[in-house]
């Protein structure tokens, strides 16, 4: 595939245009990865459930293998992630005896946790997302009621992002969450990422997942989010960005292709919105996709188990799709 020109070549004086990767698919298709993606993220393997499974165990092989794969290759990596609710074993937030660890046990442990993960990956991780998807969705309340939020009070937000700082003072730092576009959980994390500003915290850059679908957010509701949050005078990444051909509350099983129409779809909003996040490349520094071709998304089980999803720009073959075509053009 010489004649295929590279995506993140054509964006070299926009952002970087990044790819969530697993250790598998580096050892599979490492050639295709770095042609065409100059960032990468640990889809999973560097998620506190699987780098620090047990309190006195790290497993650092394969966070090790993609940073790795990463310095031989030149790319940028984004760490992912440090404080989340999800794929954080129990452990963390239990104290010797089953009970509820006390406030200052999981404060030691979320500073051995960020010393010891960022520490061993420092100089080399360009961007941390700090903490994830800490505000609630669905009620009126701000945060997301999680263990860290009911052990730590507010301020392990904080906490965290001075911890992060202090093991790697060069790592860009990031707030990450999603339906970043809805305007009542755009506010809150706006609010959010505000507040931690005003009490000094080290926080660079805001990370907005970009779990979308061809049929939506709208074009003018993702500008509102980047315009509310390039205004904090902070970084944008999109972290996440995958275009599901499936509305979320769409639960069909029956396809073993996309149809046509949803194909067009596709290309239409892959190209408005680069168009669109080219207008605010001042702010937008990165631009990384779920995963790297349609070969592998998780979507392909979420959220209807078996069913097959085609969400990149990358077919099944690791080939262009014309959603590729459109980029080029755009770029
Ligand atoms: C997802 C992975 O892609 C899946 O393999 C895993 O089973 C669950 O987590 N928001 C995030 C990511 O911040 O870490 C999630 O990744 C997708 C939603």
């Amino acid at each position: 595939s010489q004649e295929i020109p590279s995506l993140h070549y054509a964006f070299r004086d926009n952002f970087k245009i990044g790819a969530a990767v697993h250790t598998g698919l580096i050892r599979t298709e490492g050639d295709f990865i770095a042609r065409h993606y100059n960032s990468i993220t640990a889809e999973n393997q560097m998620k506190f459930e699987e780098i620090h499974p047990e309190e006195e165990r790290y497993a650092f092989e394969a966070g090790d293998e993609i940073v790795d794969f990463a310095v031989r290759n030149g790319m940028s990596v984004r760490g992912h992630t440090l404080v989340w609710h999800n794929q954080t074993s129990d452990w963390v937030f239990q104290d010797p005896a089953g009970g509820t660890a006390s406030r200052e046990l999981l404060l030691s442990r979320l500073k051995s946790h960020i010393d010891t993960v960022v520490g061993r990956y420092k100089g080399h991780i360009s961007a941390w997302d700090v903490v994830n998807e800490a505000i609630e969705d669905k009620t009126d309340l701000t945060m997301r009621d999680t263990k860290w939020l009911q052990i730590l009070g507010e301020d392990y937000l904080l906490e965290a992002f001075r911890l992060a700082h202090a093991a790697d003072p060069q790592a860009l730092l990031f707030y990450n969450d999603y339906n970043e576009t809805d305007p009542v959980k755009r506010e809150k994390i706006y609010e959010l990422v505000k507040g931690l500003l005003e009490k000094g915290a080290p926080i660079h850059g805001i990370g907005m997942q970009g779990h979308w679908n061809i049929h939506g957010p709208s074009i003018e509701d993702i500008r509102m989010a980047i315009e509310r949050y390039a205004s904090l005078n902070v970084q944008l990444h999109i972290t996440e960005l995958d275009l599901s051909v499936f509305r979320h509350e769409d639960r069909r099983t029956d396809l073993i292709e996309p149809t046509a129409e949803m194909m067009e779809l596709q290309e239409q909003r892959y190209e408005e919105i680069f168009r669109l996040f080219l207008e605010y490349q001042a702010s937008i520094t990165s631009v990384t996709f779920w995963g790297t071709s349609d070969h592998y998304t998780w979507l392909d089980n979420f959220p209807v188990r078996g069913r097959k999803n085609w969400p990149f720009v990358f077919d099944q073959q690791r080939q262009p799709k014309e959603s590729f075509w459109r980029l080029l053009n755009a770029a």
